[in-house]
């Protein structure tokens, strides 16, 4: 099994209860990004407990979820019959392998998860080659804010969370994003204030682990605690950071 299943197997239920993940500030973008219509054929990869395909939902003909955490898939195919989404399912498959035919989707999704993925370039691929001509793509991902600290960013995540793998910079994306073929349209920034305590109780991190991060964050010099948006309190105890969330519409022209 791979880490991300792994890990998000084990946190599925309380994955399905949080607010940032069910309602944060990237998901409208997102949704705006894609604009959405009742022709569209959907694809959501990387879909979790489906927050972004059951957004899409009422705005698209079909919408179809995809993820290697079965444990996620269950609850995102509970929403979807609660909340009378008919038009949409959900099959277990890889981001880097899609269980599609070419050309089967007129918009791919995904979100808060690429820096999960092992080979974004093949993810990117496979996005392209299910995609119509004139389809779209739109991820919502953090990105690092400068190369020199993605090393930092990378370790830092991957201690709280081991299935993290890469938090990518903008140009390392759209590097990947026009290799792949696509061309790049918009993207904005969506930060993401993560309160330190809520994020590591988030990802059940032990006793240890916490205090690993709270030593890596103090490593910090000033200025790079100012680019990853480290906040200290009067006791210079780290209360929280800034993720910042990538929102890009790439399309296949
Ligand atoms: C942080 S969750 C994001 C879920 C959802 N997109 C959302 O907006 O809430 C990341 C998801 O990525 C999935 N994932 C990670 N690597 C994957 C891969 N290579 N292929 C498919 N799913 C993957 C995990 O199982 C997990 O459900």
């Amino acid at each position: 099994m791979t880490e991300s299943a792994k890990q998000f197997n084990a946190r599925a239920d309380q994955y399905a209860a949080s607010e940032v993940h069910r309602f944060g500030p990237s998901l409208p973008v997102l949704i705006e990004y894609a604009a959405p219509t009742k022709a569209d054929l959907a694809l959501d990869v990387a879909t979790g407990t489906g927050n972004t395909a059951l957004a899409l939902a009422p705005h698209v003909a079909r919408v179809t979820g995809v993820d290697l955490a079965e444990k996620m898939l269950a609850h995102a195919q509970a929403r979807a019959a609660e909340e009378g989404h008919a038009n949409a399912n959900f099959v277990q498959g890889s981001a880097e392998e899609l269980p599609f035919a070419d050309a089967t989707f007129t918009l791919v999704t995904s979100r808060h998860a690429p820096h999960h993925f092992r080979k974004l370039e093949r993810f990117l691929a496979e996005a392209y080659r299910v995609l119509q001509s004139g389809g779209r793509l739109v991820v919502a991902d953090q990105i690092s804010p400068t190369p020199e600290i993605q090393p930092w960013l990378d370790r830092y995540q991957t201690t709280r969370d081991p299935s993290h793998y890469a938090q990518r910079t903008e140009q390392a994306w759209r590097e990947l994003a026009e290799q792949a073929g696509f061309v790049w349209v918009e993207e904005t920034l969506v930060p993401y204030r993560l309160d330190f305590d809520w994020w590591t109780k988030q990802s059940g991190c032990t006793p240890e682990t916490v205090a690993q991060l709270r030593e890596q964050a103090a490593a910090l010099t000033p200025a790079e605690r100012d680019l990853v948006g480290a906040e200290f309190d009067e006791a210079g105890q780290l209360i929280a950071h800034t993720d910042q969330m990538m929102v890009v519409r790439l399309e296949k022209r």
